[in-house]
């Protein structure tokens, strides 16, 4: 099997950055090779630790940009520039429109802190998923991996994984808990799948074959 190309997009601390290089490192990528890292945010720490593994970096900043549009379509043209085959979105706050959703159809992949449907759409991101759940009372949430589309984290779901919400925990706690316990597991997991070519969708939603 060919190697696979992934650009990985960022915009804060990059621990599912992270996840993902050192996954890579251990031979749990399958065929996926992480070739390039972009930024919405100059500063985000996500940029050194890509550095740190050696890998390229660019930043396209969301100000640069009049409007969505506009920056989707940059993002597009970097894309197709760096030929990726998949794309992910590992703590990236930007919502890119179908200018880049249709030409990287059913190859972009999402990371979300929470079970979709709870929890998700516009205004739902970092810590503000873990306000909401917690002032729902949830005594379960978790965390989803699923392919991008333009509307907003409503693509079909690939993985999900449950993590238990424990008396006293703050929205910090409970980020954490579901770090550590979905997302850096259920990502690479995810990113393995596809480059395996072992995830299909069929009407809407995935079969994986494995
Ligand atoms: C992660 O919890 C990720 O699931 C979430 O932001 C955090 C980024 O952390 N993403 C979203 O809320 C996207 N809607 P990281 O930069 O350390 O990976």
């Amino acid at each position: 099997m060919l190697n696979k190309k992934i650009a990985v997009l960022v915009s804060g601390g990059g621990t599912n950055l992270q996840a993902l290089i050192d996954a890579e490192k251990r031979g749990e990528l399958g065929s996926g090779k992480i070739t390039c890292v972009i930024s919405s945010k100059a500063d985000a720490y996500a940029l050194e630790r890509a550095k740190n593994a050696g890998i390229k970096t660019k930043t396209l900043i969301r100000k640069d940009f009049a409007d969505i549009a506009s920056y989707s379509v940059a993002m597009r043209d970097i894309l197709l520039e760096e030929e990726a085959d998949l794309v992910v979105y590992a703590g990236f706050m930007t919502i890119l429109d179908e200018n880049v959703c249709d030409a990287f159809k059913n190859k972009m992949i999402n990371v979300h802190p929470a079970l979709i449907p709870s929890f998700c759409g516009k205004g739902f991101y970092g810590l503000h998923v873990h306000e909401a759940a917690l002032q729902k009372g949830v005594k379960v949430s978790g965390a989803t991996v699923h392919f991008v589309t333009a509307e907003c984290d409503a693509g079909p779901i690939i993985l999900q994984k449950a993590v238990e919400v424990k008396e006293g925990d703050t929205p910090e706690t409970l980020q954490r808990r579901i770090m550590e316990q979905a997302e850096w597991k259920i990502l690479p997991l995810a990113v393995r799948l596809f480059c395996d070519e072992k995830i299909k969708v069929e009407n809407g939603v995935t079969v994986i074959t494995e």
